[in-house]
């Protein structure tokens, strides 16, 4: 899709990430209508792009029906001034690095919800307003095809979302909307605290910067690329952890001690 007067709704658009999303798609001529819970932020983002006119905000709970609702009525009410949206970005996100053993079962149900159910959600909510042709793009992560310890419900989330979207993509076939997964590694952003940041650098395991993600976001949207894994070996883990997933658990199997680690340390602090 040529993303120049497109009209986007990126969702966890204050993070790490989402920042730079919004302004990679500024930057092809994108019109933004950014969401997340905190509205300061979500100002600040605004007034910080190049064009903050042409861009909108709304601030809302995802995790509730309201916060949903919410969302949904800005975007009917777009659709009837003729500013449909033409892509839908699920973004936002959330994780705890902990054992199953320790979490709270509210704690367990938000993060699917966030992670899982609300971009399904959405993405529901979009077939009544997003124009077509429209895009939706959900990110997801490497841990939706990789089972990692101290990361259960993420990976239960996101291996869900792929499947989702997998599957959303073939039920519209012909339909003119297109569902889109990009899956990035590890990336610099305060979703990972310092115990998780000095796990990886003691794995060895590389991050990128949220501009790399954003850079691959516009890409994939402009490809209309099914789906895509950020980083290497991360990509080829993924496919092998498919076809012979003893390989991957005997790999982390030796890293097991360091992980379990940092998992005391976070349950510690
Ligand atoms: N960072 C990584 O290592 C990494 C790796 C792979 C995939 N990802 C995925 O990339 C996406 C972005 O992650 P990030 O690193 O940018 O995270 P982040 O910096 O923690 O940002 C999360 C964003 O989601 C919003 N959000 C959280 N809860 C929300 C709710 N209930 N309703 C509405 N908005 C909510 C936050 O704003 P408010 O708090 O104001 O609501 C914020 O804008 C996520 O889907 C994540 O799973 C991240």
């Amino acid at each position: 899709m040529e993303l120049q007067d497109k009209r986007v709704l990126l969702t966890g658009a204050s993070g790490g990430i989402g920042k730079e999303i919004a302004k990679a798609l500024e930057a092809k001529g994108a019109k933004l209508l950014l969401v997340a819970r905190n509205g300061n932020k979500l100002e600040a983002l605004k007034n910080s792009l190049e064009f903050p006119h042409q861009h909108e905000v709304v601030a809302a709970d995802l995790s509730t029906d309201e916060g949903l609702e919410k969302v949904k009525q800005t975007c009917l009410n777009l659709s009837h001034k003729e500013q449909r949206i033409d892509v839908l970005i699920n973004n936002a996100g959330s994780n705890q690095f902990s054992f199953l053993a320790q979490r709270s079962s509210p704690s367990i149900e938000l993060e699917m919800r966030l992670n899982l159910l609300v971009p399904m959600l959405l993405s529901q909510s979009a077939l009544s307003w997003i124009s077509r042709p429209g895009i939706i793009l959900n990110v997801g992560s490497t841990f939706g095809s990789i089972g990692f310890p101290g990361y259960t419900t993420y990976c239960a989330a996101k291996s869900g979302l792929q499947r989702f979207s997998e599957a959303l993509d073939r039920e519209l076939d012909g339909s003119g909307i297109r569902t889109l997964y990009l899956a990035p590694r590890a990336t610099d952003t305060t979703l990972n605290d310092r115990f998780v940041n000095q796990m990886n650098q003691q794995l060895g395991n590389k991050s990128d910067s949220p501009e790399v993600v954003a850079g691959h976001v516009v890409d994939i949207l402009e490809k209309e690329q099914a789906s895509r894994w950020i980083g290497w070996p991360e990509k080829l883990f993924a496919r092998v952890n498919q076809i012979l997933p003893g390989v991957v658990s005997k790999s982390i199997r030796k890293q097991q001690d360091i992980i379990h680690h940092f998992i005391n340390q976070v349950h510690g602090k």
